[in-house]
């Protein structure tokens, strides 16, 4: 119990001081860091503010949870009530606890309204991600109807002006939209019952000259899978916050005596070296605490996934000619996509019958399993639990499983309706049928697939229920990983639209999107690389002609972008000729070179022009870096830039190769770049001065390798 009315963390970088004086506790500072000793009364004498003509004549915080009794009038942390009373909650802090230097919980209660509140912040010393959950407990017997409950609400200074959000959509999530805040409030709701498409529930807070590489930016993450609501608010006198919590429909959250709600986690950062210390701090946190110590201390296997080589068209002969052909070219793990299991002959059946197919596995997946571990690959396979098509076994059996609203018609998303887990009897036959599944069969891997949204989302009791849903979910994925500890999860939800730190929790890779374009993939790859390291990254090698936007990218094109993720290929080889699977088995073999490096380095992004990509990956002991640079065309004149190798030691010399493409993608093709061939350049010129690119056609790249000499 803590005596002081401050709470002081401090992390490697940053600071943090909740100003507990008042009835609620309230933001105060969080920034760069203050020394020990520093004494947060002065900065609270410092940040009295006056009160404006005609306004409320007393200080309304902004406080973790700013409310209606408190009389505050922006956007509150919270919405409850009993029958239309106790909607005024005004909460008075009973203790503040630190249990270590690095959390606090604070207990308040109103007496009045029967509620109590528990805060708990934790600032993680090394990344400085600070996670904050609220829990509003129910205190009395009538029951208590929850329809907000923020995470936190950060009182944030108006010098970060600038919102830079996420908008996308199938094939194209995570691009990054930056504007101006305004005075009123820019909200972004998902209501699709997954993570979705278009909301990826993050975004950060920038001072407007804040770019990649400097000036002080905050990052925001919701780690939640269901609906959310995120908001930037700036109030009529000029203070600003950010909110962000579950997204509840009407009745979703209703506590008896004694019951509570708590939020999900928000993960807020500050960094004041621009966006790539916002990457670096969250890519630090996800390794160390997300992502479980056996995933990190395992290399990443190179898959090889059949969904755009076979889509529904599996036949022994055509697997067994894509295993030898996988195996050759060096992919160290074999997914089976959709189309293995009862009915499933395209997408209009068979969702819930998770039973082998017959007709096309007589003998079951053995035989399959045992073509693929005898070519010294693991096994993955593919599932989709959440859903099941009318037309199923399934189905038939129990119509009444599914999420439906009573006197309405259910909406089918890709002929597929949702299985209602708030039914134990759901969860349990799922349970049963996989971990069934994978007691007969070497899986060491599942791809845990989602692929329509949640609307219409009533249970079988008429409740609302994507809260139940979701929490029922990772209990079923939990389940399995405790019967199953060695067997790896991805997840997938019609490619990138269940990605964050909630899922991942659970889970152990993320596919990204299902476009495999390679220039698509490079803007989809930067949104998500701001708050999830390279190594969770599915990324896969497509088919020349790219099967979603129908556009033709060569082969050192479409490797160089799957490269710096967990890398994988999605292709029907027998496409390739000759020259192509050459490339193909250089890309993979230098891909096992260097991950060790690209799922453990810092990664820097920058921005040489409007028509390229750039960054680079730096070891923790800068002694070597990789960097990337793609021209994805329109470039109007003919020298790209000087190529900036930011994050090296600048007093140590280096050494510099290209080492991918094999031959350059250049007009009139000569050893352009013969001149820094054994050259040793010191770190201060590599940063500060740079090299000459070399004049290259469009849709071309360079990686170079960079190392101390
Ligand atoms: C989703 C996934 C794809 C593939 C298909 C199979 O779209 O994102 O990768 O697995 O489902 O139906």
């Amino acid at each position: 119990m803590t005596t002081t009315p401050y709470v002081v963390l401090h992390g490697s970088s940053s600071s943090l001081i909740l100003d507990c004086t008042g009835n609620a506790p309230a933001m105060l500072y969080w920034g760069t860091k203050l020394s020990a000793n520093v004494d947060p009364g002065m900065l609270s004498i410092l940040a009295k503010r006056q009160i404006a003509n005609g306004a409320a004549t007393e200080d309304l915080s902004i406080t973790l949870c700013p409310t209606d009794g408190e009389g505050f009038m922006g956007q509150t942390g919270l919405r409850v009530h009993r029958n239309g009373q106790s909607w005024g909650v005004y909460t008075q802090i009973d203790a503040i606890e630190q249990p270590d230097a690095q959390r606090a919980i604070i207990r308040s209660s109103d007496k009045n309204s029967r509620v109590s509140m528990v805060h708990e912040i934790h600032l993680e010393p090394e990344s400085n991600v600070v996670s904050t959950t609220t829990k509003i407990i129910n205190d009395c017997e009538q029951e208590l109807t929850v329809d907000w409950c923020a995470a936190a609400t950060f009182g944030i200074s108006p010098q970060y002006s600038d919102v830079i959000s996420y908008e996308g959509r199938w094939a194209k999530e995570f691009q990054l939209r930056r504007q101006k805040q305004f005075v009123g409030t820019h909200v972004k709701e998902n209501r699709k019952g997954r993570t979705s498409h278009d909301s990826f529930p993050g975004l950060l807070l920038a001072e407007s000259q804040c770019d990649d590489l400097s000036g002080q930016v905050y990052g925001f993450h919701l780690g939640w899978s269901g609906n959310h609501r995120l908001c930037v608010e700036q109030l009529y006198d000029g203070r600003a916050l950010v909110q962000m919590g579950e997204l509840l429909f009407p009745g979703e959250i209703i506590l008896g005596a004694n019951e509570s709600y708590e939020s999900p986690i928000i993960y807020g950062l500050h960094s004041q070296t621009g966006l790539n210390g916002i990457s670096q701090g969250y890519h630090q946190f996800v390794r160390n605490h997300i992502l479980s110590t056996k995933q990190q201390q395992k290399e990443r296997p190179i898959h090889f996934n059949t969904w755009e080589a076979l889509y529904f068209e599996h036949s022994m002969e055509a697997l067994s000619k894509l295993v030898k052909q996988a195996a050759d070219v060096g992919a160290e793990r074999f997914v089976l996509d959709d189309g293995w299991f009862r009915h499933r002959r395209n997408d209009d059946a068979g969702l819930g019958d998770w039973y082998v197919e017959e007709s096309i596995y007589p003998e079951g997946l053995g035989p399959l399993i045992e073509e693929v571990t005898s070519s010294g690959m693991e096994f993955g396979l593919w599932v989709e639990p959440e859903m099941v098509n009318p037309d199923s076994d399934l189905y038939r059996q129990h119509p009444d499983w599914i999420l439906q609203v009573p006197g309405t018609k259910p909406v089918e998303f890709r002929n597929q309706f949702v299985l209602d887990f708030s039914r134990e009897e759901v969860t349990s036959y799922l349970f049963e049928r996989i971990d069934a599944l994978l007691k007969e069969y070497d899986i060491a891997y599942l791809k845990w697939d989602m692929n329509r949204d949640i609307h219409q989302p009533g249970n079988h009791l008429g409740r609302a229920s994507v809260n139940a849903q979701t929490l029922a979910l990772y209990k079923l994925i939990e389940r399995l990983r405790t019967a199953h500890p060695d067997v790896e999860i991805e997840s997938c939800a019609s490619g990138g639209a269940r990605a964050d730190f909630g899922i991942l929790r659970y889970t152990d890779r993320l596919w990204t999107s299902d476009s495999n374009d390679a220039l698509d993939r490079l803007s989809i790859q930067q949104g998500l690389s701001l708050f999830f390291p390279p190594e969770v990254m599915g990324s896969h090698i497509g088919p020349k002609f790219c099967h979603i936007t129908g556009r033709q990218l060569d082969i050192d094109l479409r490797a160089s972008t799957a490269f710096f993720g967990h890398m994988g290929m999605e292709v029907n080889l027998s496409e390739f000729d000759e020259a192509e699977v050459i490339q193909l088995k250089n890309a993979l073999k230098l891909h096992k070179k260097f991950r060790p490096l690209i799922h453990s380095g810092n990664l820097v992004r920058f921005k040489l022009n409007d028509y390229s990509h750039s960054f680079g990956v730096i070891s923790e002991a800068q002694d070597q870096a990789l960097y990337s640079y793609t021209e994805t065309g329109g470039y109007p004149k003919h020298l790209p830039g000087q190529y900036i190798f930011h994050g090296l030691d600048e007093s140590a010399e280096y050494r510099l190769e290209i080492i991918w493409p094999s031959k350059l993608k250049v007009p009139i093709y000569k050893d352009v770049m013969d001149h820094i061939k054994d050259k040793v350049f010191s770190g201060e010129v590599l940063r500060h001065f740079g090299l000459q690119l070399p004049i290259l056609m469009p849709e071309s790249v360079i990686i170079f390798h960079v190392t101390r000499v």
